[in-house]
């Protein structure tokens, strides 16, 4: 099973970490606290590192964000990103915003989107980031769950947030003039003008290193959405990792394409790098070829950190086209969310000279793990070795280690600095994920070669991931049989080349309703405007009955999934439905 061809060698060169076996016997976590200044003051947080710290040492003027949306472009220096952040920060203050209460930031990739982040975390509350595409259920789901206190958002976005559903949430800033607010929300650039000119000492709260800074919904098999907290200790590996995995040196232009909403676009699109003192690039907008490739010649990108779906959209759009490009500023690629084909490292080598660095972590794990290193030969097909102060293990169900080449639980040895702090008001949740002694469990499934390197090879559970988005099958379940056509729906990732998986329904239609294009269309669009786009089913088959528990009813998407995939369900015999009746109708959208 042991994949030892086509070994990808570095490409020389001065890598911040040269050599990983001596680093990765030597290491604690300990040594790298000395490059924060809290070793010395013991006042921290992580917004203070992220950028006061950088003005403070004399390096305001360097661009910390640069951002192109079309015709329009914006440069933040640092010095610029600590005035706006402490303005902002200083208008929640005076909305009464307390350390540790929910602020939460509904905004697209624009500067503004991450001026707010900042703002949240200085003043000690916890910054709720949601995803620009995130539709009425979605916002709801997250916001009342740990009851927000203020949201930060624009003229636009505001019209899909049900404030009639969210009782603790008290004030509603829009990041525009007066003009374009509504009823009581109140205009961010207003609250600006309005500070006490004098005011501006003293903005930064001091935290412990447990105390919470951001959450971020995400997806399980079950259940609504879980709130994960991140405290301002990840910082540590947050830094250490924009070091030696993404290799962030004083010259480099960085780019993450993934929008804070998501824990890549807020670990390695915001505090990584700029706990590094980087310079970010932040793009509006969805994802085109061309104005991808205009981006990184327009602005000298030199590192980029980007999902296996983007990597095979611009494969699938051509050589030609990438040929109109001069792309020679980049110098390291990484990526992350979802399996890394071979097919896209031999890409990647062959158009743009560079090696793919496959990177593996979670939203719980609040940092990467485990790692394709710069200056290590990468096996294509694997996500690489562990980072140095981080010990993998695969075990059996009872939780021993196994023998190399054996798959089983993806686990790391619990803890490191940023491991989640926790999951709102779901501590058994929590737990859940330690069911050994001293071992976090992914969910993951997976094998280790001679060289310590591993091999994803699934999930252990039902959770979908398409496009590298996590999708919670339950999430989606719910929402569709909220249609009014809909009596029962079962949801599951359907294997597909360019999105990794998609995600497909199993509905059973009320009495009255026929199938058609039109009503599965319908369906469709139902769940896009509800919930989210990239959780309506791409694909959606109408059975006469879903396979189920006799006992508890409960949807088996297990028999789902094999009958999609043609391959045997296994004994079915205690199930009602168990036995896949002809399909009524199908649609692929
Ligand atoms: C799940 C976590 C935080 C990173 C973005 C996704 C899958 C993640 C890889 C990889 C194969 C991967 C796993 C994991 N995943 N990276 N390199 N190769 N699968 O974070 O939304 O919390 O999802 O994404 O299944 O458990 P997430």
């Amino acid at each position: 099973m042991t994949v030892t061809s086509g070994i990808v060698k570095p490409y020389e060169s001065n890598y911040n970490l040269q050599h990983y076996e001596k680093v990765y016997n030597n290491f604690s976590w300990e040594s790298v606290e000395k490059a924060f200044s809290w070793s010395k003051t013991g006042q921290l947080n992580i917004a203070y590192e992220a950028v006061d710290k950088h003005v403070d040492e004399g390096y305001g003027d360097k661009i910390a964000l640069h951002y192109v949306h079309n015709e329009t472009e914006v440069k933040l220096t640092f010095a610029d990103l600590k005035q706006q952040s402490d303005q902002y920060a200083q208008v929640l203050r005076k909305h009464g915003v307390k350390k540790g209460d929910r602020v939460f930031i509904f905004l697209p990739k624009h500067p503004d989107c991450y001026v707010a982040i900042m703002a949240v975390i200085k003043i000690g509350a916890i910054a709720g980031p949601l995803f620009e595409a995130f539709m009425e259920e979605a916002i709801k789901d997250r916001m009342q769950d740990c009851g927000a206190k203020v949201l930060i958002t624009n003229s636009e976005l505001v019209s899909r947030v049900p404030r009639e559903e969210l009782p603790d949430l008290q004030t509603v800033l829009i990041t525009g003039e007066s003009s374009e607010c509504q009823q009581d929300e109140l205009s961010l650039w207003e609250e600006i003008r309005g500070l006490d000119a004098e005011s501006d000492e003293n903005v930064i709260e001091w935290v412990e290193r447990d105390d919470p800074m951001i959450i971020h919904y995400t997806s399980g098999s079950t259940g609504k959405p879980k709130g994960i907290l991140h405290a301002h200790r990840a910082m540590i590996q947050q830094y250490q990792t924009g070091k030696w995995v993404l290799d962030l040196k004083e010259d480099d232009v960085y780019w993450c394409t993934a929008h804070p909403g998501w824990v890549t676009g807020s670990s390695y699109g915001v505090f990584a790098p700029w706990l590094n003192r980087a310079t970010i690039i932040v793009n509006g907008g969805r994802f085109a070829a061309e104005a991808w490739y205009e981006l990184i010649e327009r602005t000298r990108i030199s590192v980029w950190y980007s999902a296996p779906t983007a990597f095979r959209m611009l494969m699938s759009a051509g050589e030609e086209l990438q040929k109109q490009y001069d792309l020679s500023s980049l110098r390291h690629i990484l990526s992350v969310g979802e399996p890394l084909n071979p097919e896209v490292i031999t890409w990647g080598k062959r158009t743009l000279q560079l090696r793919i660095h496959d990177t593996w972590w979670m939203t719980e794990t609040g940092a990467q793990l485990i790692v394709n290193l710069p200056s290590q030969p990468i096996k294509p097909g694997s996500m690489g070795r562990p980072l140095p102060g981080i010990k993998v293990e695969i075990l059996n169900d009872k939780g021993e280690p196994l023998p190399i080449g054996e798959v089983g639980q993806l686990a790391i040895k619990a803890n490191w600095p940023s491991i989640m702090k926790g999951i709102w008001k779901n501590e058994e949740k929590h737990q859940s994920y330690f069911p050994y002694d001293g071992w976090y469990i992914s969910g993951d499934l997976a094998y280790k070669d001679e060289d310590g390197y591993i091999f994803f090879q699934g999930r252990n559970d039902d959770m979908i991931n398409s496009s590298g988005e996590r999708i919670g099958p339950f999430e989606v379940e719910s929402k569709l049989i909220e249609h009014p056509a809909v009596a029962e729906a079962g949801v599951i990732g359907k294997p597909n080349e360019l999105r990794g998986e998609i995600v497909k329904a199993f509905i059973v239609l009320r009495n009255g309703y026929q199938p058609s294009d039109e009503l599965l269309k319908d369906v469709r669009a139902f769940v896009k405007t509800k919930l989210a786009a990239h959780a309506a089913p791409r694909e959606i088959e109408v059975l006469e009955q879903l396979p189920k528990t006799r006992i508890s009813g409960k949807i088996m998407r297990r028999v789902l999934k094999a009958w999609d995939l043609g391959i045997d369900p296994g004994d079915t015999s205690a199930l009602d439905g168990g036995q896949k009746k002809e399909t009524l109708y199908t649609t692929k959208q």
